[in-house]
């Protein structure tokens, strides 16, 4: 056995770099293996904010490898501009990245496509996208016909391929609501990508074929979710989630590595819930407490500087996606953010169309009429973010944790109090085996 695995198990934002980053240490590899640019994954280290897209946050500790899997979708240039983003922060990554081939490209009709077509056509609701044409990249990886893959990008034939998607991509952006003022120059787009490829060229590997010799031969490795469950494409509150499977069940598909080799699954939370984007959220407060938590907790995109929708803990759906994903641990981030709070609800139960269910909906429409069912729990008032301990939490603090820990089945085995390495208090002294 030899993985290990952070998922969100919300709507994104749980903090899933911090974490990574404070593990990487007892791993020699990171993957990162599903979603692209839409991703943000902020880590503070040694007093630095490094930000973080595509790379996996495994970079910032010298002797790990970092691998972008298969299952990712990669924009060259917002790669590239990251890498250098990272040397001026003085981070070294020449022999410790790895791309892989199979991964599919983003495009510049990528963006424009996500741009006219961020509408749920069926109601209306824009689903809010990044507008990093994450979206239309996976459809075009599925339609297969108009897909650019990493490895492509160094065959004989690339800059006929792209003189044949043009042709088409013209027509579809044409077509699109209100048409695209997008301009297709082929031989534009592939001088442009020939210069991507040049400079991506020493990192691009069949990353498949590496992982499994390193699972093979006893190499522990980190996984790194991006997004979070709820936003899984086959498993989230769909149409409003990203497209690839953020929950742990997209772990294997996403990397190439099977389920076998994975040991340990850590899922992330926040003391509470946020979502960027549209789409239902059933403990939403659009009132002073969300604005205090937004402002609090800091709760502006990562990718996009959206301020972020804040609600109370829905245990309901942290539930669920921590069962989907096989979570075997958790790890409760922003407890320092309640902190003020006299009172602090969770939602425990639904109630839909006057029936209380503890089960999450797979309709849309239904976790629309969800109205929370509540626990209230006396707040504690405290100031956290100095607490290195679990036993010194104040008493409340303790009770809010134990009760989260309780309705979703499984330990809490970190608490974060803060952006910092130190304020990380661990449960167990060994949150992954040695
Ligand atoms: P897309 O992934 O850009 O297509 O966006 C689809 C939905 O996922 C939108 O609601 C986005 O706000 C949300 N989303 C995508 N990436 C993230 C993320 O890293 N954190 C939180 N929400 C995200």
């Amino acid at each position: 056995m030899a993985g290990v695995c952070v998922i969100g198990l919300q709507w994104g934002d749980e903090a899933k770099g911090k974490l990574v980053d404070l593990l990487t240490g007892q791993f020699e590899i990171v993957v990162r293996y599903q979603g692209g640019a839409n991703a943000g994954h902020t880590v503070v280290s040694e007093g630095k904010t490094y930000k973080l897209h595509q790379i996996p946050s495994g970079v910032l500790t010298p002797g790990v490898m970092n691998v972008v899997g298969p299952g990712v979708v990669l924009n060259p240039k917002v790669m590239i501009e990251e890498m250098d983003c990272l040397i001026a922060q003085g981070v070294r990554f020449e022999s410790n990245l790895m791309l892989s081939d199979r991964a599919h490209v983003v495009l510049p009709w990528h963006m424009a496509e996500d741009q006219a077509m961020d509408k749920n056509t069926a109601d209306g609701e824009s689903i809010g996208t990044t507008l990093r044409g994450i979206g239309p990249c996976y459809r075009d990886k599925v339609g297969r016909s108009y897909a650019v893959r990493l490895g492509d990008l160094y065959r004989d034939s690339f800059r006929e391929r792209i003189a044949c998607i043009v042709d088409a991509k013209k027509k579809v952006l044409a077509g699109l609501n209100g048409g695209s003022t997008l301009e297709l120059d082929p031989d534009a787009i592939f001088a442009e990508y020939n210069k991507y490829a040049e400079r991506l060229s020493p990192y691009v590997a069949d990353t498949t074929a590496f992982l499994l010799d390193a699972v093979e031969q006893g190499k522990r490795l980190l996984f790194e979710g991006a997004q979070g469950a709820l936003l899984d494409v086959d498993h989230g509150t769909y149409p409003f989630v990203t497209s690839s499977n953020s929950s742990g069940v997209g772990v294997s598909a996403g990397s190439g590595v099977p389920g076998r080799w994975i040991e340990k699954v850590i899922g992330v939370i926040k003391a509470y819930t946020t979502r960027v984007g549209g789409g239902p959220f059933p403990t939403e407060l659009k009132d002073d407490v969300g604005n205090h938590i937004r402002e609090r907790g800091r709760e502006y995109g990562t990718t996009t500087g959206r301020p972020r929708r804040c609600g109370w803990f829905d245990a309901v759906a942290a539930r669920y996606t921590a069962r989907l994903s096989g979570v075997d641990a958790l790890s409760l981030m922003m407890m320092d953010v309640l902190c003020e709070l006299p009172e602090i609800n969770i939602c425990v139960a639904y109630e839909i169309d006057g029936r209380r269910t503890s089960q999450f909906p797979s309709h849309v429409d239904d976790l629309r009429r969800a109205k929370p069912v509540y626990e209230t729990l006396p707040g504690w008032r405290e100031d956290v973010s100095q607490v290195r301990r679990m036993e010194d939490f104040p008493r409340n603090a303790r009770a809010y944790i134990n009760r989260i820990s309780e309705l979703l089945g499984r330990p809490v085995e970190v608490v974060s109090v803060g952006p910092d390495r130190q304020q990380t208090i661990f449960a167990t002294p060994t949150l992954v085996r040695q």
